[in-house]
């Protein structure tokens, strides 16, 4: 073991030394974050619209999330399912009165993609029929079954043969599902906002239609609200939106105010489950399920989602109000806003991070804001000036750079 390496001051060199390759990371080190704010190692201050992918929706560090987490672990850290545990109890009968009416058993894990993977596990045993329809630029997850569901070419064809089984239609296009189903389909799976995919809502009819499809033809139907989960789009669930409830509801990211945590709501359609057919280590961990429990308290307490809705439609207003020609169009709901340009978005994603924002692409030429729910006025009004300079600034040497 190299005895000194825990004392050398080049974060950014240790971990490009040791870490898997798989990323590819911006030049910053962060080392604190306080609400929307994060700070790096050199102190300068960046507007997280990013929020690790959508998890900090209470923003970093939130006092009240700190005290539920550092209380539970002087208590109990962790406690597998095979024992019964006081914040479990809590949480599970929390997500019952929280997610739509149906919805009352639930299956913890710890992420996203294990979330998805629980549903599609649930659809088979439930339903007795193996196939998956999913949806063109769908993005579930990476591990191999909800990657089997994810589109993108370029995250699954390294990795086949995956999961048989599933078919990829086009989203918001109700005919083509209509096409595909069968006495063998399992789950219809959808994402209400395609995050990944270029922040793309679904069409009211298109969701009213899969709903009334799936009960006619026995089939689940699963709503991934990994990304559009608590309170993300001015609804605790963005299917609030559609007056609609799932069969299965995927469950991730701002779940336990950014500590590892997943679910999937069950709803009553599907049959009782058979003992010892899934789980997972430190799936309903108590520090993790107190945190929750917690986050549901700051959202309600804080008002939080009713804010997210008020200033996400105003941000979304002020970003159509800067009227750039680099614009095509500004699209999402709430805290979930995606910016599809006429320019590649890497170049804009760094000119940003000069200017002290840390903002997502999604797909090549959406810029996606997934901004803590706590962010401020004036913060947000720091972001659409950022955007609006980043664009004047890095415009006009692309299209030089890609004149034809
Ligand atoms: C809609 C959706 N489903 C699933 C996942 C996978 O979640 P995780 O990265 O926690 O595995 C993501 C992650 O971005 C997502 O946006």
């Amino acid at each position: 073991m190299n005895q000194h390496v825990s004392l050398m001051p080049n974060i950014m060199s240790l971990e490009d030394r040791h870490t898997s390759g798989f990323y590819s990371k911006r030049k910053v080190a962060i080392e604190r974050g306080l609400g929307a704010s994060l700070w790096d190692s050199n102190g300068n201050e960046y507007i997280d619209c990013a929020t690790g992918h959508g998890v900090a929706v209470l923003g970093h560090s939130h006092p009240n999330i700190t005290t539920a987490l550092t209380k539970q672990a002087r208590r109990l850290i962790t406690c597998p399912e095979i024992l019964y545990n006081d914040q479990r109890a809590r949480l599970l009968d929390r997500l019952a009165i929280e997610t739509p009416s149906g919805i009352d058993r639930f299956f913890l894990c710890n992420s996203g993609t294990e979330a998805v993977e629980a549903a599609f596990k649930i659809a088979r045993l439930s339903t007795g029929r193996r196939e998956i329809i999913a949806t063109k630029r769908a993005f579930h997850g990476r591990t191999m079954g909800s990657l089997s569901a994810t589109w993108n070419p370029n995250y699954r064809k390294p990795f086949e043969p995956l999961v048989p089984g599933v078919e990829h239609v086009p989203y918001n296009d109700f005919s083509r599902v209509a096409e595909v189903i069968s006495e063998n389909t399992a789950a219809v799976i959808v994402e209400l906002i395609q995050g990944e995919g270029g922040v793309r809502p679904a069409d009211y009819q298109y969701l009213r239609g899969l709903r009334e499809l799936c009960n006619r033809w026995g089939v689940l139907l699963i709503f991934d609200e990994v990304q559009t989960g608590f309170g993300r789009t001015g609804k605790m669930f963005a299917c609030e939106h559609y007056d609609l409830a799932p069969d299965l509801l995927c469950l991730g990211k701002g779940m336990a105010g950014g500590l590892p945590m997943g679910a999937v709501g069950i709803g009553d359609r599907v049959i009782k489950l058979p003992r010892g057919m899934h789980g997972s280590t430190f799936g309903g961990n108590p520090l993790c399920c107190s945190t929750a429990i917690e986050t549901m308290n700051i959202l309600h307490s804080e008002q939080l989602i009713p804010r997210a809705e008020r200033l996400g439609r105003l941000f979304k207003n002020e970003l159509e109000t800067l009227d750039s020609p680099h614009i095509k169009e500004v699209r999402g709901l709430g805290f979930m806003v995606g910016i599809e340009l006429k320019m590649r978005v890497t170049p804009i994603l760094s000119e940003l991070m000069n200017r002290g924002v840390v903002a997502l692409p999604a797909g090549n030429f959406v810029l996606r804001l997934l901004p803590p729910l706590v962010i401020t006025r004036d913060q947000l009004s720091r972001v659409v000036n950022a955007i609006r300079d980043s664009l004047a600034t890095v415009a006009p040497t692309y299209e030089v750079a890609h004149a034809v």
